[in-house]
């Protein structure tokens, strides 16, 4: 059974507007089901990214891709004196994140609106910077690499946290036929959209496996790039430094 219908991506530059409109379908319900379909282990696939950002105390981090800011609010679980800016070029998905920061009470934090091959930063502005499940949805992987490496401070580094393509043939088969098989249907009942959880599986299709990523870091600049894989490698957090 060919479990991986591989539909064709978006042409590069509608992937940007695609991508946005699709989110704001789906905002109002993103964490519910993202919840569901990682049976809850989404949460501690974040709490791995954190500890390998290494954030210095009282530093300035960016969460790239913020959506409705889980990770900017494991941040300031993990360390209260962070400075956190979450990034994301879709609205309604940030009008959820001001939403749960006034409900949490959450600290030095802030929700700006950008693109992130676009960053409205000035060279060397953080000492850090976190992206989670977003690099398969960039519209080019090395420009925004490139304009990550941009805003870090010297030394800094990005942590990126993704989907991957497991090495081992049978588990990514078996993965694959829950991924492309099961998350579209989860995805049209709890996610409000079946045509998103159709896309979101899809974008793994045409994305770098673990070390061709890990490759284009270092052709980013960055230096000791390398990654851990999780679930067996259908998951994995890469991470490099600014030089
Ligand atoms: C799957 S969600 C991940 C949200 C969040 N990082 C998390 O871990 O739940 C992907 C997010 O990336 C955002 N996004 C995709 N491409 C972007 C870009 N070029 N610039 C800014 N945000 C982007 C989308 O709007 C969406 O909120």
């Amino acid at each position: 059974m060919n479990a991986s219908p591989a539909a064709a991506p978006p042409p590069k530059n509608d992937k940007s507007a695609y991508v946005r409109d699709m989110f704001a379908t789906i905002a109002p319900r993103y964490d519910r089901a993202n919840r569901i379909i990682s049976a809850g282990m989404d949460e501690g696939w974040r709490k791995r990214a954190i500890a390998l950002l290494r954030a210095p105390a009282g530093g300035r981090i960016a969460d790239l891709c913020c959506g409705t800011g889980d990770i900017v609010f494991h941040l300031l679980r993990t360390d209260p004196t962070l400075r956190v800016t979450g990034i994301d070029f879709c609205e309604p998905m940030l009008v959820r994140a001001r939403a749960r920061s006034v409900r949490e009470g959450a600290g030095s934090t802030e929700f700006l609106e950008g693109d992130v091959m676009a960053l409205p930063f000035a060279d060397n502005s953080f000492d850090g910077a976190i992206m989670g499940f977003a690099m398969r949805n960039v519209a080019s992987i090395d420009a925004t690499l490139r304009e990550i490496r941009r805003v870090l401070k010297p030394g800094a580094r990005f942590v990126n946290l993704d989907m991957s393509k497991a090495p081992n043939a049978a588990w990514k088969a078996c993965f694959d036929l829950y991924f492309y098989g099961i998350v579209p249907l989860i995805g049209g009942i709890v996610g409000g959209s079946r045509e998103a959880y159709t896309y979101l599986p899809n974008s793994l299709t045409h994305h770098p496996d673990a070390e061709a990523l890990r490759d284009r870091f270092r052709e980013a600049g960055f230096a000791n790039a390398a990654f851990a894989r999780l679930m067996g490698g259908a998951v994995a957090i890469h991470y490099g430094d600014a030089p």
